[in-house]
């Protein structure tokens, strides 16, 4: 059976259309043998920042908790240089787009459909990493949760997209490789599409993504 389709398809960027690892990867060798817990606490603490400070009410934009984030990172591993971890989020914002992402863009695009950026990114870094990933002509726009001073999972975020485009929730299709977006995306009622690249398994059980998929090459 075709899968169904919708005028709108919503992608969150970091981990879905961009490789967060990528930036220590590049800089391995500046990291050394750590470099991969490295990465992984450095998204995990980001991740944190962003809803500790929308619960609180404390926000500070995706940028400076990305760069408070790789601070307490490199503590727990040992230490970097301020000049590594310069380099570190240099590379953070121009990341490596996954290869199946321009391509499923493209098809969306020459089906008619519009293809958005709905992410906690900063919009001026999310313009540079889309040019730098040559994402550019391939999506509409990025929209920013930097507009709404709250970060994803707030509601708030998620209705920036019906505020921009006039759609009902159930009208666009929602894209994340991150299942706790995906369980405040399909609480808000978007239709939901989980791109499990790593096979996690699942969680937050009473909020399910309508589909789940390992690489957008099958959206
Ligand atoms: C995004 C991150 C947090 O919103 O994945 O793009």
């Amino acid at each position: 059976m075709a899968e169904k389709t919708f005028p709108l398809y919503v992608f969150d960027a970091y981990g879905t259309l961009f490789d967060v690892h990528s930036a220590v990867a590049r800089h391995r060798g500046l990291v050394g043998e750590q470099a991969e817990r490295l990465s992984e606490i450095w998204r995990v603490k980001q991740l944190e920042y962003t809803w500790t400070r929308s619960l609180m009410g404390a926000y500070r934009d995706f940028d400076a908790l990305t760069a408070e984030a790789l601070d307490f990172a490199a503590a727990r591993c040992g230490g970097l240089s301020a000049e590594a971890c310069e380099k570190l989020l240099d590379a953070y914002r121009t990341l490596d787009a996954f290869p199946d992402a321009a391509p499923a863009l493209r098809r969306l695009r020459e089906r008619g459909a519009k293809a958005v950026i709905l992410s906690n990114g900063a919009p001026a870094t999310l313009a540079r990493a889309v040019a730098a990933a040559g994402l550019r002509d391939l999506l509409d726009e990025s929209l920013s949760a930097d507009s709404v001073i709250r970060f994803k999972t707030a509601a708030e975020v998620y209705a920036l997209v019906g505020a921009r485009y006039g759609t009902t929730p159930e009208q666009v299709s929602f894209q994340s490789s991150n299942r706790w977006d995906i369980a405040g995306a399909a609480q808000f009622g978007f239709n939901t599409v989980w791109i499990n690249r790593a096979g996690a398994p699942d969680e937050y059980r009473d909020l399910p993504p309508a589909r789940v998929i390992s690489s957008l090459a099958s959206l």
